[in-house]
């Protein structure tokens, strides 16, 4: 089964079905988190100002954070702030808490290694966990296709690691990313990383070529999926390669299955097995990076598996780790038995204290069944938000796949203007809803929860989804808001 952009949404019976079923909240989420939304105190509330007083004397302000509010605990899909506020979380702390905010058997396991061990030596000793999580992750990658794993200790580490490997194996230097990529923001994944305002000001990174990703609601090319025969590949291939892009030295193509940040941009089905034809067609590896999009989140364990595309080096992070920091690259066996030993690096990598929580982590979303939960739960969300989108002229589009949810907000259907939605955000956060937002121009409202919210939690949160929304609009009827300021 595939989807893409322009074909048929994921099934009516399966939105049918999706919506007779509860989707309740693992029995395991305490009564206090239950009782979300819950704002008794108009945030920031007087304990989180207290912090937020302190944080900004000490921390760096290169910190871009939009909820003012001071976050103490959160159980499955419930935050909770200082003040006693409850929130629905349709963010899952940037897609990391798949499996639920104190998800008890991460949380035992990571109580149970840190009694033992916490930081493994892994660079010279032989950890059993590691080597049982790399065995874990080669499992579920591609029925054991991917085989060498590396850790790290980010996502952003992760991608750097792939470059690296990238260009160790193929001997090549040049690398092929996204217009609206996100990789990181750190050494070659900021390199790869394509929006203005987080390259701003560091240069140079002129190993990389940008292409068009296939965002079929704004094709560059003004050309319509399927009729355009995908366009932005042709392009890629014949313009890029063959006049004034490349210099014949291609290492790889990186690529997110599903943009995260640049807007939750479910590409057309044919976009990545054309990648992986072109790649071999070059001699260059496929790195498709799943640290947004993968574990379960898309409906799929990887979003590739939606296309059967198998990379040639899968980049994870986020919720690999369950909340404690982790990454990693999963090889194709011969591309990373290439390495020589002390080729890379990371005196944390194999920490005792990931590997417990990303085995348990990982476990713990095969045996709850949770791809399957966000591919049905999705589909039905989905439908609910282009009922929506009937009402509301600035929902210019609604994608997605699975739990990966993006609403991608205009001026105007017919132009297409992009409107910053930073108020729209706000006022969800106001009522105890939890978002974030996403795209190069800031437009696109993303909608990643954790894969354990219930149907309950989702319809409240829609509820006050389009409350927000008939706001705004109200706002916007009588004033004008400046369009994204250019460094958005
Ligand atoms: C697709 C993708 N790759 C890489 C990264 C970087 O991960 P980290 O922030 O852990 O360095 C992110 C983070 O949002 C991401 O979404």
């Amino acid at each position: 089964m595939t989807r893409a952009e322009g074909a048929p949404a994921p099934g009516g019976q399966e939105q049918d079905a999706a919506a007779k079923m509860d989707f309740p909240l693992p029995d395991w989420v305490p009564d206090w988190a239950r009782k979300a939304p819950s704002i008794s105190v108009v945030p920031p509330g007087p304990r989180s100002r207290e912090v937020v007083k302190i944080d900004k004397e000490f921390v760096s302000h290169a910190y871009d954070r939009v909820f003012t509010f001071t976050i103490d605990r959160a159980s499955g899909a419930t935050v909770a702030d200082v003040d006693g506020n409850l929130y629905i979380d349709w963010t899952a702390g940037i897609a990391v808490m798949n499996a639920g905010w104190g998800n008890p058997a991460v949380v035992d396991a990571i109580k149970k290694q840190s009694e033992k061990l916490v930081h493994s030596f892994a660079n010279d000793t032989y950890f059993d966990k590691e080597a049982e999580l790399a065995r874990l992750l080669s499992e579920i990658s591609f029925s054991g296709r991917l085989k060498g794993t590396f850790f790290g200790n980010s996502g952003a580490e992760a991608v750097g690691a792939a470059a690296k490997l990238s260009t160790y194996f193929t001997k090549k230097f040049e690398f092929i990313s996204f217009y609206g990529a996100y990789h990181g923001r750190i050494g070659p994944a900021l390199g790869f990383t394509s929006k203005l305002k987080y390259r701003y000001g560091f240069g140079p990174m002129n190993n990389v070529l940008f292409t068009p990703y296939a965002y079929c609601y704004r094709c560059p090319f003004k050309l319509e999926y399927p009729s355009c025969d995908m366009y932005c590949m042709h392009f890629m291939e014949d313009q890029m390669m063959n006049f004034g892009g490349s210099t014949g030295s291609l290492a790889a193509v990186i690529v997110e299955p599903v943009q995260g940040e640049g807007g939750y941009i479910v590409p057309p089905d044919g976009f990545l097995p054309y990648l992986r034809k072109f790649c071999d067609r070059n001699s260059a590896l496929l790195i498709c990076d799943e640290v947004q999009a993968g574990l379960g989140r898309t409906g799929r364990i990887w979003s590739s598996e939606w296309t059967d595309t198998v990379p040639d080096i899968l980049v994870t992070g986020k919720a690999v780790g369950g909340g404690i920091p982790l990454g990693a690259i999963i090889a194709r066996p011969d591309i990373m038995k290439r390495w020589r030993p002390g080729a890379h690096s990371s005196t944390f990598g194999g920490n005792a204290i990931q590997m417990a929580a990303g085995i348990a982590h990982i476990n713990e979303i095969l045996s709850a069944g949770l791809p399957g939960r966000a591919a049905a739960l999705g589909s039905y969300v989905m439908k609910r938000l282009r009922e929506l989108q009937e009402r509301h002229e600035i929902m210019g589009d609604v994608r997605g796949l699975g739990l990966m949810i993006g609403v991608e907000f205009v001026r105007d259907r017919r132009t297409k203007e992009p409107l910053d939605i930073t108020q729209l955000q706000i006022k969800c956060f106001k009522r105890g809803l939890l978002t974030l937002t996403a795209g190069i121009y800031g437009n696109v409202m993303r909608i990643s929860p954790p894969l354990v919210i219930s149907r309950e939690f989702m319809d409240r949160g829609i509820e006050i989804f389009e409350e927000a929304v008939v706001e705004f609009e109200h706002e916007l009827s009588g004033q004008a808001q400046p369009s994204s300021p250019p460094l958005q």
